[in-house]
């Protein structure tokens, strides 16, 4: 059960916080009562609440906080803090059992980051990206050429059928070792040519002329290129069982299609939840609490939301 604020911040171009939070309020238990109802389930028949602390914006975390603690504490439910990336981190395990030690490549809004499983709760962090989140590159070059927000599905729609090859964007290499990210650069070399050659914004996505989608196009293989490259060396380095590949820019078709082709090249099993469990989701934070309550992880009357959760 998913309640989508996308098409409101979408006049905006981006998620203006305020708004969010308001919304949240406004939305929370219709959102719940319909999910329950449609479980066929009551308060008193759960084991426990799961509630995400952040990271993400303070004012969406607290509605989220101060509701999970009510109908906690109402009906005499413990509580259990997820972290959003643990929430990313266990929605292939919903319906799949994940051979560990598993690597997975969480790719979302706010996050680029490397993670090593040694099993269901347990993370370890590899790398992450320096700058930009590759799903957020996906956005500013979106709103750049007046597709809209969010930006990834629009590019991935538009990228389909269109010439990948039309420009070469290179994305850095860091240099130290460490299987670190960095998009700012690949998304300023688009707007360096978007400036270089005069192009307009699109009044309509879905009628962009065909040197936009051989843009946008270009601009994805350099980003998909660039995470499966760091996903290939760190499996070659760290042996894992299986890959995991995550987070809501994991709804990427190419990105989808190109992590098989590689998994297939590695020999190993690849996870990749669904999209409706690869973009933002309730049932991911409830597979994370699941585990996290396994594990004895509790929180107090007194729990906080905290925009910017450390994970692990
Ligand atoms: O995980 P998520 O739903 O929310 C965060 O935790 O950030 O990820 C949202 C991000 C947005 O940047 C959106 O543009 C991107 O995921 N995204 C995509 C696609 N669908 C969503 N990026 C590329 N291709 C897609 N099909
Ligand atoms: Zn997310």
């Amino acid at each position: 059960m998913i309640s989508s604020q996308a098409a409101l911040h979408a006049a905006y171009g981006g998620v203006v916080p305020e708004v969010a939070a308001r919304h949240h309020l406004e939305n929370i238990c219709p959102v719940i009562e319909k999910a329950m109802a449609d479980a066929g389930t009551t308060f008193p028949e759960l084991d426990a609440v799961a509630v995400t602390q952040g990271p993400g914006l303070v004012g969406a975390l607290l509605v989220g906080v101060q509701v999970a603690k009510s109908i906690a504490f109402v009906h005499g439910k413990p509580l259990v803090p997820v972290h959003h990336i643990a929430g990313h981190l266990e929605a292939p395990g919903l319906g799949a059992d994940v051979p560990f030690p598993a690597l997975a490549l969480v790719v979302s809004g706010g996050h680029t980051s490397l993670f090593e499983m040694a099993a269901r709760g347990q993370y370890h962090l590899l790398g992450r990206t320096r700058d930009d989140a590759a799903g957020e590159a996906f956005d500013k070059v979106a709103k750049l050429l007046g597709l809209g927000y969010p930006g990834g599905p629009v590019i991935d729609r538009l990228s389909e059928g269109a010439n990948d090859r039309a420009h070469e964007f290179t994305i850095a290499r860091i240099k130290d070792g460490r299987p670190d990210f960095s998009f700012s650069g690949v998304k300023t070399a688009v707007l360096y040519h978007v400036r270089r050659e005069g192009i307009a914004p699109v009044a309509d996505p879905a009628a962009a002329p065909a040197e936009i989608r051989d843009l946008v196009a270009s601009f994805q293989r350099a980003v998909v290129t660039a995470l499966l490259r760091k996903l290939k060396e760190a499996a070659q380095a760290r042996r894992p069982r299986s890959l995991i590949l995550t987070g809501g820019v994991a709804a990427n078709r190419r990105l989808r299609r190109d992590a098989a082709t590689l998994a297939e090249e590695l020999g190993l099993p690849l996870f990749v939840p669904p999209i409706a469990l690869s973009t933002d989701n309730a049932a991911m934070i409830a597979a994370a609490g699941q585990v996290a309550f396994e594990q004895g992880r509790r929180g107090g009357w007194d729990l906080d939301a905290d925009p910017h959760l450390p994970l692990g």
